[in-house]
């Protein structure tokens, strides 16, 4: 695993939009084959969104032949309510990029049947050539994508439960209410984003210390689903200085000289 520390969370944002860039051109270069990405919501992306849409506007990188599967959607909730996964990603980046509508996909919370949506969905990744990189956020205890605490490391996509904590920490969004956080979600699981050929992960802030430490540190764990990348080959932290705050000195200064050394 690589943690990339930055400063500040709009020069990880920054980082990590051009690392993606960068990743969609090379495969474009040398192949005709779409470049698959995992994406993730939350308030994390949303700079690294801003980042791409600069980029596809200045003709940088192009989302013609990407196609997308988003990680996560609430269980119930109105493909049109302000807060669903749909609206977020239409709104801070699907509306401002050239991606073809028809690459776009996120799951149906409203599907009438749960199971079979989650089943159609690792199908479809399938289908589509599985993942070159997945582009994540973490929660405050460690879930990855909506896969709480105790989910199985070998999970795939299905509906989950949500913690009182996770809406709780989501109830920003829902007017300040946990009760009004839908109780479910439709998650790919953990394996399902550790079957991506790379992952990149955003962490920003003080509020995501424990979750990088038990994380980057801590033994791998269902207590920590972000701990699960420790068996990757191709897993990537983004932090900023505040996420790190948790970490031995050893282990920051380690990052930092191994960033150093490869120019980052
Ligand atoms: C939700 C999402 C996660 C996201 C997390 C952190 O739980 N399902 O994918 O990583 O929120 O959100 P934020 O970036 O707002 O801290």
């Amino acid at each position: 695993m690589k943690v990339i520390i930055k400063e500040t969370p709009a020069e990880g944002s920054i980082w990590a939009a051009r690392y993606i860039a960068k990743r969609i051109n090379e495969k474009a270069a040398v192949s005709d084959k779409p470049f698959v990405i995992g994406l993730c919501t939350g308030s994390t992306p949303i700079e690294t969104y801003a980042e791409l849409i600069r980029m596809v506007k200045a003709g940088e990188v192009s989302f013609k032949n990407v196609i997308s599967f988003n990680m996560d959607e609430y269980v119930g909730l109105p493909e049109d309510h302000p807060e669903s996964y749909h609206s977020f990603m239409h709104k801070y980046l699907f509306d401002h990029i050239d991606e073809p509508a028809e690459n776009i996909h996120i799951l149906n919370g409203n599907a009438p049947d749960p199971a079979l949506e989650c089943e159609k969905y690792e199908e479809a990744i399938v289908k589509a050539g599985g993942f070159d990189l997945f582009l994540g956020g973490v929660g405050e205890d460690g879930h990855i994508a909506f896969n709480e605490p105790f989910s199985s490391l070998s999970s795939r996509t299905r509906v989950v439960t949500l913690t009182r904590d996770t809406r709780e920490v989501n109830s920003r969004f829902f007017g300040g209410d946990w009760k009004l956080v839908p109780a479910q979600a439709m998650s790919v699981g953990v394996a399902t984003v550790l079957s991506s050929k790379e992952v990149v992960i955003l962490a920003f802030g003080s509020k995501k210390a424990r979750a990088i430490k038990d994380a980057v540190e801590g033994p791998i764990s269902h207590y920590c689903t972000l701990s699960g990348m420790q068996n990757h080959p191709a897993g990537t932290v983004v932090c900023d200085e505040q996420a790190v705050g948790e970490l031995k000195v050893s282990s920051y200064r380690y990052f930092k000289a191994v960033a150093e050394a490869e120019g980052e």
